[in-house]
């Protein structure tokens, strides 16, 4: 997992619940990096799911509801950091649609190291999107949260229903349906 999903979430961490549970949560974790992160560095995902649930035993929010808010904020990292990529679309379902093909082959480029799920069209109209989401890190409350925020940015919204095929959530299917 690439190191800038550690220092945004670490970050969000401080900025909500201060500096004391950063280093809490990052003793409480057996980290290879000692939670040492660069935003350009590459770390073992086990990391990540350890940070998540520590947060999540330390704070009583879930660790799908903690994924769901940090995406939210990593949206907008990803806005700022690549303004080309999201400016190419003019519609929500369009970019949602296009993040296989076209996002996420263009974040490879990039990181070529980069662990990405895969997404499924299964069904597209100009209003609804329907799509399997497919990952062993099992982020499907990390997509969710960064579909919120793709509806938010083209100034609409809509009603996104989750529905898992694998119990894990290594395999979700995403209903999406513009309000
Ligand atoms: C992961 C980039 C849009 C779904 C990631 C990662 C990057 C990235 C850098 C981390 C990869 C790693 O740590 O190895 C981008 C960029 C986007 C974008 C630049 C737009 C400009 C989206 C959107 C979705 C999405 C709109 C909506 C569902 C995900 C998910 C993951 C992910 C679910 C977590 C990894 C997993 O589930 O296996 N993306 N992304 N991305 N992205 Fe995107």
């Amino acid at each position: 997992m690439k190191g800038i999903v550690f220092t945004e979430f670490l970050d969000l961490v401080e900025a909500k619940f201060g500096l004391e549970m950063v280093d809490k949560i990052i003793n409480e974790s057996d980290l290879e990096s000692n939670g040492a992160y660069t935003a350009v560095g590459t770390y073992s995902f086990s990391e990540m799911l350890q940070l998540l649930q520590h947060l999540s035993e330390n704070t009583g929010i879930s660790k799908d509801d903690l994924l769901l808010v940090y995406a939210e904020h990593f949206f907008a990292v990803l806005a700022e950091s690549y303004p080309g990529l999201i400016e190419t679309y003019k519609d929500p379902i369009e970019m949602l649609a296009s993040i296989e093909n076209h996002i996420h082959i263009e974040v490879r480029k990039i990181y070529p190291d980069a662990e990405l799920p895969t997404f499924e069209i299964l069904e597209r109209t100009d209003n609804s999107l329907i799509m399997i989401y497919k990952s062993s890190r099992a982020m499907h409350y990390f997509g969710l949260g960064l579909m919120n925020k793709t509806f938010e940015h083209f100034n609409s919204s809509a009603t996104i229903n989750l529905e898992k095929i694998k119990e894990d959530g290594t395999e979700v299917k995403f209903t999406i349906q513009k309000n």
